[in-house]
């Protein structure tokens, strides 16, 4: 059990923060089949400055997020404490620091994973993001930006000496983009260096994964491809999920999109999820080309009620 404020948690299975993805309508779905919590899609402090309407709709809060985690992402201290007041009013509980984007856009402003090369500025950003948050602040990284520079012993004490009230860890270089991984041990090496709760995060698929990485004395796990490929990762007792289940699911989470969004962004949103969803069966590949093109409601209903034999 730990505590990030005044939330308590028991080895929680969170939703990790995925552009494109980790929207209100996921982050609900998920929380509905046991994610035990999220952290919201990463928003440019700058965009919360210059009041980006776009800005502004990535922090879309649930009834269902308890606590709502803000993710925020920049390269410069001031930045982000101009930006506080927004994630504030939106309703955030928690603040995330995103210290792990390799996106180039990001890293060439000094911010996501170019953070792990300056050990100074993470500690720098944290304390005066903690100094000027009314509430709890956590960090997200990768180990550092290539082989040659594993900062992540240092990063991570300069983030729990700066004040972070947790932090997580993917276990990955920014060269290393989403492919080879570090092996587990590593989250064993940063329990020795750091007090603060640690969640650990990189393919996480499943139990016997979530299992492993709790050996290693983690206090949460974090999973995010593994979630949009098999949400009920979050369901403790691993269901056995049938065909009629996955329809049943896919229309949820259709239904959500279309409650949270206009019907062209909803449609285009799901279109990153089909694949986890139409596949084991014949057709599946045509289905999802249809999924691809359609642009209506209707015109999706049908596509998904014809792959799955049902008729209405
Ligand atoms: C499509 C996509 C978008 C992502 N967006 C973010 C983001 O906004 N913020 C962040 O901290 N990490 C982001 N990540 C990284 C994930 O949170 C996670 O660290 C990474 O995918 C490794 O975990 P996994 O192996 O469980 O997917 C993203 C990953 C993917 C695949």
């Amino acid at each position: 059990m730990f505590k990030i404020g005044r939330f308590s948690f028991d080895k929680p299975r969170v939703l990790a923060p995925m552009a494109g993805f980790t929207d209100i309508s996921f982050r609900e779905f998920c929380y509905d089949l046991g994610a035990d919590f999220a952290v919201s899609e990463m928003i440019m402090v700058k965009s919360l400055i210059y009041e980006n309407q776009k800005g502004f709709e990535l922090m879309s809060k649930s009834d269902k997020d308890n606590p709502f985690i803000i993710q925020l992402a920049g390269g410069d201290e001031n930045d982000f404490v101009k930006a506080l007041p927004y994630a504030i009013k939106f309703g955030a509980d928690i603040i995330d620091i995103n210290m792990g984007c390799p996106v180039p856009k990001v890293v060439n402003n000094g911010a996501g994973s170019a953070l792990t090369k300056n050990p100074q500025k993470v500690y720098d950003i944290v304390k005066m993001v903690k100094d000027n948050s009314p509430v709890p602040i956590t960090v997200k990284i990768r180990l550092g930006w290539d082989s040659s520079t594993l900062t992540y012993r240092e990063v991570a004490k300069n983030i729990e000496l700066a004040g972070a009230d947790a932090i997580t860890v993917h276990r990955r270089t920014r060269a290393q983009m989403y492919g080879n991984i570090y092996p587990l041990d590593v989250f064993k090496e940063i329990r020795d260096i750091v007090t603060i709760p640690i969640i650990s995060n990189g393919n996480i698929l499943t139990e016997e994964d979530i299992e492993q990485n709790f050996q290693m004395g983690v206090d949460g796990v974090m999973i995010g491809r593994g979630a949009i490929k098999y949400p009920w990762i979050f369901s403790k007792n691993t269901p056995n999920i049938t065909h009629i289940d996955r329809y049943n699911a896919l229309i949820k989470l259709l239904n959500l999109h279309l409650k949270y969004h206009q019907e062209q962004k909803g449609l285009n949103l799901m279109k990153g999820h089909y694949s986890a969803y139409i596949r084991d069966s014949e057709g599946a590949k045509n289905s999802k080309n249809l999924l691809m093109t359609a642009t209506t409601t209707e015109d999706v209903l049908a596509i998904i009620n014809s792959f799955f034999g049902i008729n209405n």
